[in-house]
């Protein structure tokens, strides 16, 4: 039985590792802003901010791994300072090992994220614990949330940005691999990770109306317009990885279940 301190706890990837860690009989801790959130029965909550540095040796105290889920993209650079405090307090409690979660092509990609992501892979990699980084593609949850967002707008128009293409992964999937990296001795970079399919944002959108019994026009627009995104690095292949289509569960899976859960709660 492992204490396991998983960072981004609350968020998708994280509820995903906790639920399994639970399962499995090990003791996750979340560090959350939200001094209140709710943790499923067998988790431990310890609130703290990786911005200010707060609550992290309270979390790491007596932790045997820590997983690094937790990330504010609209702040990269404070996760490079949050992360870089997160393992020089982890190596001074005598944790044993230290796991990040990256993406896939973090190193061939100039988003301003991305650039952060793969200093905070280096920064983990240097440091004395011992450690790993798993990259995977974008999440199926991650994707459904952005395809939210675009619309549809007032005139049933949903904006799709144009040449997009994606190779989504359930979050249960990303966090079974972490885990088995975690409890292996390996070091430095594991093998990436992406979905089981590549397609189009076309495609996708159309999948997630459908799934979810919503009617809309799609509207083709430049992938550049929408500010904020890396919708123009995901029209090339870098973030692409289909020499390991390591997930199973397809994006029309991932809907129809939560297709589901929206009509249920109707
Ligand atoms: N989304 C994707 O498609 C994707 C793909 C590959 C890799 N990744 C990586 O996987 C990781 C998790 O992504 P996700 O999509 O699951 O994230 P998410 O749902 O957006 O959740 C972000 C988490 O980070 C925590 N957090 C943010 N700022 C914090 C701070 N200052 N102090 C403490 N906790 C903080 C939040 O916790 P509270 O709000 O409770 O404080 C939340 O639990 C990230 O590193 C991301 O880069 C994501």
């Amino acid at each position: 039985m492992a204490t396991v301190l998983v960072t981004g706890g609350t968020g998708d990837l994280g509820r995903s590792l906790v639920r399994k860690l639970i399962e499995d009989g090990d003791v996750p801790r979340i560090l959350s802003r939200n001094a209140s959130a709710t943790v499923p029965a067998g988790a431990k909550l310890f609130p703290g901010d990786l911005a200010n540095q707060t609550g992290i040796a309270e979390a790491t105290d007596g932790a045997d791994f820590v997983i690094h889920c937790a990330s504010n993209p609209t702040k990269p650079a404070e996760d490079l300072e949050a992360t870089w405090a997160l393992l020089e307090t982890a190596a001074r409690q005598g944790v044993q090992r230290f796991i990040y979660i990256s993406i896939v092509g973090v190193d061939r990609l100039s988003h301003p994220y991305y650039k952060v992501k793969r200093k905070i892979e280096q920064l983990v990699n240097d440091s004395s614990l011992s450690s790993a980084t798993l990259r995977a593609t974008q999440f199926h949850s991650f994707v459904a949330g952005l395809i939210h967002r675009l619309g549809p707008g007032p005139n049933n128009e949903i904006l799709v940005p144009a040449g997009v293409r994606l190779q989504t992964i359930e979050t249960g999937e990303v966090a079974h691999r972490l885990l088995e990296v975690t409890r292996s001795t390996q070091t430095g970079r594991a093998e990436d990770i992406g979905g089981p399919e590549i397609l189009s944002l076309e495609e996708m959108v159309t999948d997630y109306l459908a799934t979810r019994g919503l009617h809309a026009t799609l509207r083709s627009v430049s992938a550049d317009s929408i500010p904020g995104l890396p919708w123009y690095a995901w029209t090339g292949e870098a973030h692409l990885w289909p020499k390991h289509r390591y997930g199973r569960i397809t994006w029309h899976e991932f809907n129809e279940r939560e297709g589901a859960a929206v009509k249920s709660e109707k």
